[in-house]
């Protein structure tokens, strides 16, 4: 694309193709991967809903994650221009530049309330630091995370914090700022990753974990198992929150995509699995339940680290790297309004990151008091937080993946795709795929759950 390249050429390109396979799977892994992944699989029996969850990170996910970074990487600019850039080339409505505004707005309220879980993970740096886990009862750490969520000021004070650190690392620049922070987070995540495996595989409990992940029980699912092994994956891979596409308009034209996405989407799923057995056994080797749901890490967790030997310390590594991993996706979450901004207003990266930070501090205070002074608020059953959450992952995210799989796979010209993804094998699976497989996938799934719903 000829007009990629002067779109690109005064903003920051990634300096390496590893520097953009870690800032991808910087976004994809996070809370998703630590938090929810283990919560969800222990909710839903185990091992059938782990094999659900990797078909559709395989046919689904992965060649939606290619989607999204071709789009940015071709219109190379912020998501909304780069639909405008693109539709343009198809010679189509310049109201599909809505997709990128979707994605924009999607990683904006998204922030909003990722900052609250974001913010329980770095103060639970500091209690496990305390020792305040230390031989405590269920009932004494049923009772720290409840005075953490139902106190206002705290849970606001924390979530601050992260999005200040955010909004700092934003603000000085991609290569100044992302990168650095990636070269730090991303490593040091992984090696805590491994650390705390190690240590699962001593409790002697590890065959357990791998039983309860990998067991293939079908009986166990629901019928809302697939649903939420949907969500999840696009949740997951950081699908339609708009920062895979805004990195991807920072990759470089020489680098061919397919390797480059496969390897984000097998890492993000690597951490996931690998993360599951860092926790499990723990789990089992102090006699607790697996499927406890929300509070798997921040209740039944510390419990365990309160038990067990060196239990200290390995909590402190353990929300370190929860701490890492959800600092690096919510960069990724800020990034789209602040790239708009910068330059569709011509802003400055502070000026742009000090005013998308206050509108998102604002809508965080929501979320914050969903699990306190408004927690009797509710609209259809749901808090303020769990309605953001909803509205998001259960629609707008897989309502623009659809729109994605329709835009590359029959408006694009195969050429323009051609070029973008690379030659081989890859190109002609991605491309069946996301013309047939993703939108019949995503619809049967939509059609499941508007049955599931009555
Ligand atoms: N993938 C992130 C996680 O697993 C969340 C995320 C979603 C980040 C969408 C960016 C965009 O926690």
């Amino acid at each position: 694309g000829g007009t990629s390249a002067a779109a690109t050429g005064k903003r920051g390109l990634w300096s390496s193709r590893l520097m953009f396979i870690l800032a991808a799977t910087g976004s994809a892994v996070g809370l998703g991967n630590i938090w929810k992944f283990p919560y969800i699989t222990g909710e839903n029996g185990g091992g059938a809903f782990v094999l659900l969850y990797l078909g559709c990170i395989a046919i689904i996910g992965i060649p939606l994650l290619m989607a999204e970074i071709l789009i940015g990487r071709r219109g190379g600019r912020n998501p909304a221009g780069s639909m405008e850039v693109l539709a343009q080339e198809a010679g189509v409505s310049s109201r599909w530049k809505l997709l990128g505004w979707a994605g924009v707005i999607t990683g904006f309220v998204l922030l909003s309330f990722y900052l609250v879980v974001a913010g329980w993970a770095v103060s639970y740096i500091f209690t496990a630091g305390s020792g305040a886990f230390n031989g405590a009862t269920s009932d004494d750490i049923g009772g720290l995370f409840g005075g953490l969520v139902s106190d206002p000021v705290a849970s606001t004070a924390w979530g601050t914090i992260v999005l200040a650190i955010t909004a700092t690392i934003i603000i000085k620049g991609v290569k100044q700022g992302l990168e650095k922070a990636f070269s730090i987070m991303m490593p040091g995540l992984f090696v805590i990753l491994l650390l705390l495996v190690g240590y699962s595989v001593s409790t002697g409990y590890f065959g357990q974990g791998v039983e309860f992940m990998f067991n293939s029980d079908f009986s166990k699912l629901t019928g809302t198992s697939v649903l939420i092994a949907l969500g999840h994956a696009f949740f997951s891979l950081s699908l339609a929150g708009g920062g895979m596409m805004t990195y991807g308009s920072y990759l470089s034209k020489d680098v061919s995509l397919s390797k480059t996405v496969m390897t984000v989407g097998v890492l993000d799923t690597v951490v996931a699995l690998i993360a599951g057995l860092a926790i499990f056994p723990i789990v089992f080797a102090n006699g607790l339940e697996p499927g406890a749901g929300p509070g798997l890490i921040f209740v039944t967790l510390p419990l365990a680290f309160g038990q067990m030997p060196f239990g200290q310390i390995v909590g402190v590594l353990f929300f370190v790297m929860l701490s890492f991993a959800a600092l690096t996706s919510a960069i990724s979450l800020l990034e789209p309004a602040v790239s708009w901004m910068t330059e569709k207003r011509g802003m400055s990266r502070l000026k742009a990151g000090v005013l998308t930070s206050a509108g998102i501090w604002v809508l965080s205070l929501g979320s914050v008091f969903s699990f306190n002074i408004w927690q009797n608020y509710t609209l259809f059953g749901k808090t303020f937080f769990d309605t953001l959450d909803y509205l998001t992952s259960g629609w707008i995210m897989p309502l623009s993946g659809l729109a994605m799989a329709i835009f590359t796979g029959w408006i694009m010209t195969r050429a323009a795709t051609h070029e973008e993804v690379g030659d081989g094998w890859g190109y002609r699976i991605w491309r069946f795929l996301i013309r047939y497989i993703v939108p019949v996938g995503i619809l049967a799934v939509f059609l499941h759950a508007i049955g599931a719903l009555d």
